[in-house]
């Protein structure tokens, strides 16, 4: 089901004791979201034991910000998706435009990259977006649309049903510029149409994110549209209070 949901993709950022820290600063204050908003936070991989022990209880739920794309074996540095279950992880994110440039994640990747994390019980966040370039070229539908085809296209009705997907214009991530409430709208609505061409009402049912620089300033006017379901949060989400008050804004 579409749930009103806020993410905290803390990519690589405080050491285990920091994370902890605002871990324990975020549950201290949980009560102040409304029960309908699904909080998740996404440590590091060497945070997930402790952050998962101090959330526990709490309606928080943990994340990984990545996974293999293989089962188990032979794959030095890697972690998978049934390690990542067994951390107490109910969400990954995968194909976040940071993989996708600097870790050359293709859609092929990240077909296997599902299906792992559905077979192991997880539910995938899984990002698209378009570069500064493509925008300014008019082809962000085309791109985002493609991302999604190449990927979701390829799951059941079942498996869909447990992917939240994630917006997130790579020309917003950490650079302070937003995508207007109007413009993120445009493209939200563009993502449920695309998956209704698949998967039919399914589509309704969908959580679709925005993210990039959601901060508490705007996080309001883009939460009220009607394709946004909430956010997937980088900077904001490494301070307790920030995080709190965007997850407070729908
Ligand atoms: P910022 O909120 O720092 O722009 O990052 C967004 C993001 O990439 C979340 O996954």
């Amino acid at each position: 089901m579409r749930k009103k949901t806020v993410a905290g993709n803390w990519k690589m950022n405080t050491l285990i004791d920091e994370g902890a820290a605002l871990a324990k600063d975020i549950v201290d204050i949980i009560h102040e979201v409304p029960s309908d908003v699904q909080i998740i936070l996404a440590p590091p991989f060497t945070h997930l034991d402790r952050v998962g022990g101090i959330i526990s209880g709490s309606p928080v739920a943990l994340s990984a910000q990545n996974c293999a794309d293989k089962d188990k074996g032979a794959y030095t540095g890697e972690v998978s998706a049934a390690m990542l279950a067994s951390a107490g992880c109910r969400y990954v994110i995968l194909g976040h435009s940071e993989r996708r440039e600097y870790y050359h994640e293709t859609s092929a990747t990240l077909n296997d990259k599902i299906a792992l994390a559905l077979a192991n019980g997880l539910s995938p966040i899984f990002c698209v977006g378009e570069r500064l370039e493509e925008r300014e070229a008019g082809r962000h539908f085309d791109v985002v649309g493609n991302q999604i085809r190449e990927v979701l296209f390829n799951l059941t009705e079942e498996q869909m049903e447990k992917v939240v997907v994630a917006y997130e214009p790579v020309w917003a991530i950490g650079t302070g510029k937003t995508a207007t409430a109007e413009q993120a709208q445009e493209i939200h609505a563009f993502i449920r149409s695309t998956l209704a061409g698949k998967f039919g009402t399914l589509a309704e049912d969908i959580t679709i994110l925005y993210g990039g620089s959601c901060k508490p300033s705007n996080a309001r006017e883009l939460f009220a549209c009607k394709d946004i379901d909430g956010g997937l949060i980088g900077g904001a989400s490494l301070k307790a209070a920030d995080f709190i008050a965007i997850a407070k804004s729908f």
